[in-house]
């Protein structure tokens, strides 16, 4: 039996042992020797990592906004309880409360879209950018999930 999978695996980890599982049930299934048990063990796993693949999670984004390997958003704005930040990006104290979550997400996906000149990355396109290093070409800095999270995140910030 696989131990369970963490709220926090990555989407495509998730959809790997998501595959595994039904893998092992139709082998279950096929040999007619499923053990009610197992098999409701093994629906609770397939259902909970479902659940981790479109659940928002406000606290996952927040670590997406601190963590250098991933947004870390830091580097320009500071927010509540991250003592070291930036501040080239105004701090976000409050944003939830100034800003609307649709209003949030259009800023973080491509801020070009509310202010052309704006010194903040476009988080989430790929085309029309210029001087982007080689090793991120045509890459999106963060995935959907990430954005969902960390849009989640910030309008906790009120
Ligand atoms: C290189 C610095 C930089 C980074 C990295 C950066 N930002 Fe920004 N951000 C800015 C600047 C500068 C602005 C102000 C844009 C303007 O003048 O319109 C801004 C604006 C914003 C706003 C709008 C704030 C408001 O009150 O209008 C949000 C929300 C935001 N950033 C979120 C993020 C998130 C989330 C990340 C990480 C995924 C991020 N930023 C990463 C520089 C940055």
């Amino acid at each position: 039996m696989e131990p369970p999978i963490p709220a926090d695996v990555s989407p495509m980890a998730a959809d790997k042992s998501r595959q595994f599982i039904h893998r092992r049930l139709s082998a279950i299934h096929w040999r007619g020797s499923a053990v009610p048990g197992l098999f409701l063990a093994i629906a609770a796993m397939v259902g909970g990592c479902a659940g981790a693949e479109v659940a928002v999670d406000a606290e996952r984004g927040r670590k997406v906004f601190i963590e250098r390997e991933q947004g870390h958003c830091t580097r320009c704005h500071a927010v509540p309880g991250a003592p070291e930040a930036g501040n080239l990006g105004p701090p976000l104290h409050g944003v939830g409360a100034r800003l609307t979550p649709a209003e949030i997400r259009v800023r973080v996906a491509d801020i070009t879209q509310v202010n052309p000149d704006a010194a903040m990355p476009a988080f989430r396109k790929v085309e029309g950018l210029h001087r982007v290093a080689p090793a991120y070409a045509n890459k999106m800095l963060l995935s959907e999930s990430q954005l969902d999270d960390v849009v989640a995140y910030l309008a906790t910030l009120k």
